[in-house]
């Protein structure tokens, strides 16, 4: 057993069950912090976690800006304490309404959305102006990943523009998130990133030269980010999710980040139907299923474990050491993917030092908060 992951009395602990180990955690987020080399250069994504605590751990690191992805999330974040929130979000339908109500309720903190279409800008722009508030607006921009966002070029410029001549909203810069760039060497990633950044920061120097103001630019993720902390830009915000937590997926992909497992899965034997096989309680209603099935998690203490089986309560392994297990017998698994996982648990057990010491809520993993 890894001692890391020991947890010296589990009775109180129903699996499957999310599992937090606050050392790590803390690990992580100094390891964050020492990359970054300056706490107001980050703005980490919170939808790794979903968490109150982990906010005011960061918090309490003087990690000021913080990003999301939903309306629940900025809730949270407000309710945190947080003032400045980016929403990396195209903002439409009731979406647009409930941006305004959030400034509504929170008119003393900084809200940053992101557009990459001139129909749904001018809606919100209406719905702003109309409520008298002001929203900044991040330009979404396309570096590879063809997910969201717009090229570069004469339509970028276009829109970008528009913002600033929209009552209700401001230009807040850019967004550029590169979660495409997945070279496992660092020398190859920093090359890739730095070849699509130049073109951004080319695009930059021509808005600003047009008279715009370009106040910052939200960068990259995990793999990206301590690549743009090597930068000196005073504007480049750098938005990590994952490696507060950290996964299987992200210490298999990225060998030179150095970030521990901090949240791991704890299940329990359920069965032992053939000779050969293990059933735990870890069915893919409590582990993230968008990695193939397989390889959905690893399980560190049984090494030659094939996963011959998932639904949706159950794992089937097979182990030339399955004699060795008898139901309720109990191990850990290292999630590939730990953002989706978070969010299918309502709460995770802390533990610190082997011992479990609170539960903490996974509050906006649903949808809707109040707003
Ligand atoms: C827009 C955006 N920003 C930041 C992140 C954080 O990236 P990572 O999970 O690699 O740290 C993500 C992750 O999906 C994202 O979608």
């Amino acid at each position: 057993m890894d001692p890391r992951y020991h947890v010296a009395d589990t009775s109180e602990i129903i699996s499957p069950a999310l599992l937090i180990f606050r050392e790590q955690l803390e690990a992580n987020l100094q390891h964050v912090l020492k990359i970054a080399k300056d706490p107001a250069r980050l703005r980490p994504h919170c939808k790794t976690h979903k968490m109150r605590e982990v906010i005011a751990l960061e918090l309490s690191q003087g990690i000021v800006k913080h990003k999301c992805a939903t309306l629940a999330e900025a809730e949270m974040l407000a309710n945190c304490g947080v003032r400045d929130i980016f929403l990396a979000y195209n903002i439409v339908g009731p979406n647009i309404r409930r941006v305004v109500s959030f400034c509504q309720r929170f008119p003393d903190i900084r809200l940053g959305v992101t557009a990459d279409h001139l129909v749904p800008l001018a809606q919100l722009g209406n719905a702003a102006s109309d409520a008298g508030i002001s929203v900044d607006v991040l330009l979404d921009i396309d570096t590879g990943q063809h997910r969201t966002g717009i090229t570069v070029g004469s339509q970028a410029r276009i829109l970008y523009s528009q913002i600033s001549r929209t009552p209700g909203l401001k230009p807040g810069g850019f967004h550029v998130y590169d979660g495409h760039q997945h070279q496992k060497s660092l020398d190859e990633r920093r090359t890739a990133v730095l070849r699509e950044f130049e073109k951004v920061l080319a695009f930059r120097d021509e808005i600003v030269h047009a008279g715009l103001p370009v106040p910052k630019l939200v960068c990259g993720g995990t793999a990206s980010f301590p690549i743009y902390a090597e930068l000196t830009d005073p504007s480049i915000e750098f938005s990590p999710g994952t490696c507060v937590f950290n996964d299987a997926g992200y210490s298999e992909a990225f060998p030179d980040l150095v970030f521990q497992p901090a949240a791991v899965l704890l299940t329990r034997v359920i069965s032992r139907p053939t000779p050969d096989r293990v059933t735990f309680d870890l069915g893919y209603k409590a582990v993230a299923s968008d990695p193939p099935a397989g390889k959905r998690l690893t399980l560190p203490e049984i090494p030659d474990a094939e996963q011959v089986l998932q639904n949706e309560e159950h794992l089937v392994i097979q182990t030339a050491h399955a004699d060795e297990f008898q139901p309720g017998d109990e191990t850990y698994a290292i999630p590939r993917h730990i953002c989706p996982t978070s969010a299918l648990h309502k709460e995770a057990y802390v533990i610190v030092d082997g011992k479990l010491v609170e539960r903490w809520q996974v509050v906006a993993r649903d949808r809707c908060l109040t707003l």
